[in-house]
């Protein structure tokens, strides 16, 4: 069984939602306290054991690659100051040199086309696929979860959290069969399915690890809904000839791609951090009050 050593970061969606910030800064780039969310991401992924790290970009994305490379002249002025804590954390952050790679998307034809350009660069292999939208907080990562239960199946693994069942037309929801180990077998994957008609309120929140025959398929996939060519149709039929198991993840899910849910997390983020705690509480029941 192959190690899943690469993870895929798909970021070159346009960011509608979060317009005008995005005529200009990356969504992914936007703080949360004090660190932009593909930061969160990434640190989500090398927790979990990644070693190489491949982010699908797009125009004006250009500073996502600026921000993983190593700024030699901030450090040395940091290092001349004597900022030694500031410069820890940078150095704690930053990625080796060669185990980062980019490639472009050119256009923003869907989530499924995005990860089909990282097939060169995945090559025959495992991968993890995390959304940068989706940010995390647990003792244990989400990905360092779905690992284990990789390493137990060998298969694909699929993240699910738990929504309120009145909000399932919001999602992708699975349907859940046999318990295997701390996941169970994936039955059905609906994309946001009213809530009667909906498997269960189990949805996807934004964590794969795929097997790379993914990419065929996804070569092949048509155009579903937004007229965009969608991961989930793509792994709807990886499910016909292996099995997809799904990974009930149990700590906080945040989603960023939405200007309240990112608002949500700064405020969370915010109170997780002992140093900050006390002084976001004071301003929240202040401002709320
Ligand atoms: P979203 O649909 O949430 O992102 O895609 P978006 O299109 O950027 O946002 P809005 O809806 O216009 O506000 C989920 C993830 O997939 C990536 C996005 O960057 C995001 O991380 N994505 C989406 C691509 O990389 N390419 C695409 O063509 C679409």
């Amino acid at each position: 069984m192959k190690k899943v050593r690469k993870a895929v970061f798909p970021v070159a969606g346009l960011g509608t939602r979060f317009l005008p910030a995005t005529k200009t800064v990356p969504k992914e780039m936007l703080t949360v306290v004090d660190r932009p969310v593909i930061q969160y991401v990434v640190d989500e992924a090398r927790a979990a054991g990644i070693e190489h790290f491949i982010f699908v970009t797009g125009r004006n994305k250009g500073n996502i690659e600026d921000y993983f490379d190593l700024q030699f002249e901030l450090n040395e002025t940091l290092e001349r100051r004597g900022k030694t804590a500031q410069l820890d954390i940078l150095r704690s952050m930053q990625p080796a040199a060669g185990t980062t790679s980019f490639t472009r998307q050119q256009e923003p034809l869907g989530l499924g086309h995005a990860v089909w350009c990282a097939r060169d660069l995945v090559g025959d292999e495992p991968f993890a696929l995390l959304l940068p939208d989706m940010i995390m907080h647990s003792e244990k990562g989400c990905m360092s979860g779905m690992v284990d239960l990789y390493n137990d199946t060998g298969s694909n693994v699929i993240a699910v959290a738990e929504c309120d069942p009145a909000e399932t037309h919001k999602y992708g929801i699975v349907g859940a069969g046999e318990q295997v180990g701390d996941g169970f077998e994936i039955t059905s994957m609906v994309e946001k399915p009213k809530p009667a008609d909906a498997p269960s309120n189990l949805y996807i929140n934004g964590r794969y690890i795929l097997q790379p025959d993914i990419f065929d398929l996804l070569a092949t996939q048509e155009r579903g809904a937004g007229n965009e060519i969608q991961l989930t149709d793509a792994m709807l039929r990886l499910g016909d000839s292996q099995k997809l198991y799904g990974y009930r993840y149990s700590g906080e899910t945040y989603d960023c791609g939405s200007p309240e849910g990112f608002v949500e997390a700064n405020l969370a983020f915010a109170l997780h951090r002992k140093d900050l705690r006390p002084q976001i509480e004071a301003i929240v029941k202040r401002l709320a009050g």
